[in-house]
């Protein structure tokens, strides 16, 4: 079932989520619905907010890139209770990014290029290791979601002030996507 998303202004998307467990209610309709929601879409990621669960989950589906990134081919999970371990200070990358809940807008955001991730597979198996160039940056963003952060936040200076106006059009319901969304206001 595909599920509409809830856009910049739901109170959802700034909620420190919760960590679940395999006993949660319908988690395997929930993430297909998360699964079928984000084919709709075309989008690289998912986190649960955006569907309106304050719940410490999200997908990334990277094979949708593979054509022009042979190494993330067949490259779709699913994360439960992921964390962010450890950060490589040592180097960061600046790269345009985009969130379906902030439909028509992105724009540069740097973050560090290496990270160590823990996290459950739908199987409840644990995880845990480093990762790097695009998926780290997906990543990121996706877990940031997790707890009430989205790319917007890690703008600094002129390119912070430019997006301030765009923003509050999309609190007001003021914007248009291509996929069913769940403004705080129509
Ligand atoms: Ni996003």
């Amino acid at each position: 079932m595909i599920l509409p998303i809830y856009t910049y202004g739901q109170p959802v998307l700034r909620k420190e989520t919760e960590e679940i467990g395999p006993d949660y209610p319908n988690l395997k309709e929930i993430i297909q619905d998360m699964w079928d929601t984000l084919a709709k879409s075309r989008g690289v990621g998912l986190a649960a907010p955006q569907v309106g669960l304050s719940i410490r989950m999200a997908i990334i589906d990277l094979d949708c890139i593979s054509e022009d990134e042979p190494q993330y081919s067949g490259y779709k999970r699913t994360f439960i209770n992921p964390y962010i371990e450890e950060v490589d200070e040592t180097e960061k990358e600046t790269q345009e990014e985009g969130c379906l809940s902030l439909p028509g807008l992105s724009e540069k955001v740097t973050r560090p290029a290496r990270i160590r991730v823990s996290y459950l597979d739908e199987n409840f198996q644990e995880h845990d290791e480093w990762v790097d160039g695009f998926l780290a940056r997906v990543m990121q963003h996706e877990f940031d979601h997790l707890d009430g952060v989205v790319y917007t936040d890690h703008l600094k200076g002129l390119r912070r002030q430019l997006m301030a106006p765009k923003l509050k059009q999309l609190v007001k319901g003021i914007f248009s996507a291509d996929y069913k969304v769940k403004p705080l206001r129509k």
